[in-house]
């Protein structure tokens, strides 16, 4: 995949694919004549048509933009139980842990309805560990990854009593090892291992091969869990990857798993005897648009018969598997304009409220949330940030909409609202979740005065 070509134009962001009549296939892409097969997509959300509005979990999203307003996010808590439950009963054959990889939405609400299904919390910084603890994730079920953990961050989990704390380093195992020793009962470690293997997905979320920043080489592994053996304060008890995100085949599991297994058995026989747990990361991708995503039931057809003869736990950090599909960004159209030849549909959410279509080029499907009569038709539909690189859809086939329709972005739910920010000062949007047919509000819309009211103006004020 290139990132030299115009944005959006062409394959290979995470997620988007050449327009193809597959592609057109989603609801409100549809091109006439062609064969509109809307199930997938909207299926997948947990979406539906009721006398042409959509409906998300028994609730109109049309009653969701009045009560919230518009940019929002709302997420369908049913959603999440499915997607839990699919994985969780794949798996059900050996044991295992699925940590729900905290990054990919934060929001407590989401938090708690996975704590409630029984999942663990993968966390990568101190305030994704403050939110798994808010949301009830007992200490001993969170796992704590990631590249460049802080001496105030590994002391924070250390006190929280973390499942395990998986390094990345040498390093870092030098950092954690010194403080350890003051600590009461062993520290259990985890050793993410670089398996150096290529998952075919977007270049910035490809994390498992050798020359990326991730993970202990496989040269290193062995003296790694040697370090640990000599030291009193430190427990082995995982051996880890995470070989990238956004990935539709088995195979790149396999093949780092496969290289997990040999270093189970190599440090066992250097005298290793406390490996509980077999962590193979997240990564199971998701359909933005044409993808074939890996089911469950061939994900644990692919690692099961190499994790189970171990003995070990097998564990599980997804994140974008288990939301991404229950969230949708819901936004209204403020204008229509033609220019330079081309149509534009601007809407009222930004490149600020959800990145991935300008950072990653992601494809994302956008709906009008209630169907109107008209001609289909090519836009880019744009945000209102003053940066050309501020759209959601480049030269898309869009059914019909107008100023002040409501559409609906969807898939949403994953590295959507975790990765907005405040820029040109707007607001952070609200979190919205359906359950139980009603709709509730897990995060207000982010105040203008709490944009600005915390700085001072000038050095002398106090
Ligand atoms: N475990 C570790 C150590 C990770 O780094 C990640 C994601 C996950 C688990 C969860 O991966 P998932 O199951 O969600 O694929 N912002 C990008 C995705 C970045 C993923 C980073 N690491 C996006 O919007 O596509």
């Amino acid at each position: 995949m290139h990132l030299d070509r115009p944005p959006g134009r062409g394959r290979g962001g995470v997620g988007e694919g050449v327009l193809t009549v597959a592609a057109r296939q989603a609801d409100g892409l549809a091109a006439p004549g062609l064969a509109a097969d809307p199930a997938l997509l909207l299926g997948d959300a947990g979406l539906s048509r009721h006398e042409g509005a959509l409906v998300d979990g028994g609730v109109t999203l049309t009653s969701v933009a009045r009560e919230f307003g518009t940019p929002a996010y709302v997420y369908n808590a049913d959603v999440i139980r499915r997607q839990f439950r699919e994985l969780d009963e794949a798996l059900a054959g050996v044991p295992h842990r699925i940590c729900f990889a905290v990054k990919a939405n934060s929001n407590l609400g989401v938090l708690r309805v996975l704590r409630d299904l029984g999942a663990g919390a993968d966390i990568v910084s101190e305030g994704e560990m403050a939110r798994a603890l808010a949301a009830g994730f007992p200490g001993d079920r969170i796992v704590f990854s990631g590249v460049g953990k802080r001496e105030d961050e590994l002391r924070a989990a250390i006190g929280a009593g973390i499942g395990h704390v998986n390094v990345e380093s040498m390093a870092e195992l030098e950092l954690l090892a010194h403080l350890a020793a003051g600590a009461t009962a062993p520290v259990p470690v985890g050793i993410r291992v670089n398996p150096d293997v290529t998952a075919e997905t977007h270049p910035y979320i490809s994390t498992g091969k050798r020359g990326i920043k991730f993970g202990i080489p496989l040269d290193q592994v062995r003296p790694a869990a040697a370090v640990i053996r000599a030291h009193p304060g430190l427990e082995l008890v995982a051996l880890a990857m995470h070989i990238g995100s956004q990935l539709t085949d088995t195979q790149p599991f396999a093949e780092g798993a496969a290289r997990l297994v040999d270093l189970v058995h190599a440090v066992r026989a250097d005298g290793t005897t406390t490996l509980r747990e077999f962590d193979v990361g997240g990564g199971l991708g998701i359909r933005y648009h044409e993808e074939i995503a890996i089911s469950p039931r061939d994900f644990a057809a692919a690692l099961v018969p190499l994790v189970e003869p171990t003995g070990l736990t097998l564990y599980l950090e997804p994140g974008r598997f288990l939301v991404g599909a229950c969230g949708v960004l819901l936004t209204r159209v403020l204008f229509r304009k033609h220019s330079g030849g081309k149509e534009f549909v601007i809407v009222d959410a930004g490149m600020n409220d959800l990145e991935r279509p300008s950072r990653y080029q992601a494809y994302h499907a956008i709906i009008p949330v209630q169907q109107r009569p008209g001609v289909p038709f090519v836009a880019d539909v744009v945000g209102p940030v003053c940066e050309t690189g501020d759209f959601f859809a480049l030269d898309r086939d869009l059914a019909p909409v107008a100023p002040g329709d409501l559409v609906a972005v969807l898939c949403a739910g994953a590295y959507g609202f975790v990765m907005a920010s405040n820029y040109n000062t707007r607001p952070l949007p609200p979190e919205v979740i359906i359950d139980g047919g009603r709709a509730w509000l897990s995060r207000p819309r982010q105040a203008l005065a709490s944009l600005y009211s915390s700085e001072r103006v000038t050095s002398e004020e106090r």
